[in-house]
């Protein structure tokens, strides 16, 4: 049976709002996570929503670029397509992009999953990679500070797509994990994995995402048509940040606070 989790959805007007709302999660979670143990390890998703996010933390006239401990900063992703850094539809290369190539993070801060290499070998040694950065020992796991999230319209996250292999790996940090609806592989961290992160928060905006949103959070379990479901994080707690138009579905949040909660049974 999932783990009982408290759901907090802050619900922000437009989509722009919600970059900021993430933006300011992230640097909060740096910041908390330096302040308490010297160094912060953030995962983060790829797609298209965060790019708003990370162009503000890049952007000189916004608050952020100033606030990160850039130097102390540990950045990892959640899951890359099985393609080179350079492709169009590489994370890393979106990434890079808006954020990496704007920010002073040291080359060997940033942990990049080689999508170029034959999936097996790749989900491999970002496993090591993992292992050694985290220092890990026999099947210790990583805890992130923050594991960043997206959710498809198909209720997938990560690169755990429905009716997917990988959905049912709990022994693995890393795994290749194939996603015939989409006749391509992937790289991704496995649910046990994100589950174990300090603070776990979705960013999803969208009308697109509204119906999915609901049947993912407030419908009956069915982790296989909705992989999302997985995700209860160990610390009881999980963080929707979401705009007006994915919101439309779920239960109005606090006038005042724009914030609403969902016990998860
Ligand atoms: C990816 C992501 C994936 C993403 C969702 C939502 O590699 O595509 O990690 O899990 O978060 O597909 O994507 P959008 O933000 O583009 O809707």
């Amino acid at each position: 049976m999932p783990r009982p989790v408290t759901l907090t959805y802050l619900v922000s007007p437009t989509a722009p709002e919600v970059a900021q709302a993430a933006a300011q999660l992230f640097t909060d979670a740096a910041t908390k996570a330096v302040a308490a143990r010297g160094r912060a390890r953030i995962a983060i998703s790829g797609g298209s929503t965060p790019k708003a996010m990370f162009a503000l933390l890049a952007d000189p006239a916004q608050p952020f670029l100033s606030a990160i401990s850039w130097d102390k900063l540990f950045l990892y992703w959640v899951d890359e397509r099985c393609v080179p850094p350079t492709d169009a539809e590489s994370n890393y290369r979106m990434t890079n992009e808006v954020l990496l190539s704007k920010v002073p993070l040291a080359a060997d801060h940033i942990f990049r999953m080689e999508g170029e290499l034959e999936p097996e070998v790749a989900a491999a040694r970002y496993e090591s990679t993992i292992r050694n950065s985290f220092k890990l020992e026999g099947a210790e796991t990583p805890t992130f500070d923050l594991i960043l999230l997206g959710m498809g319209d198909d209720g997938h996250t990560a690169s755990l797509f429905p009716h997917t292999e990988g959905l049912e790996n709990i022994t693995h940090i890393v795994i290749p994990n194939h996603v015939p609806q989409k006749d391509t592989w992937r790289i991704t961290l496995t649910f046990p994995v994100i589950d174990q992160g300090r603070e776990v928060a979705f960013l999803i905006e969208g009308p697109a995402k509204a119906q999915v949103l609901s049947d993912v959070f407030t419908g009956p379990y069915e982790y296989e048509t909705y992989p999302s479901q997985l995700i209860r994080p160990a610390s009881g707690k999980l963080t929707l940040l979401l705009d007006s138009a994915a919101a439309s579905k779920l239960p109005a949040p606090d006038a005042n606070t724009h914030t609403g909660t969902l016990e998860l049974k």
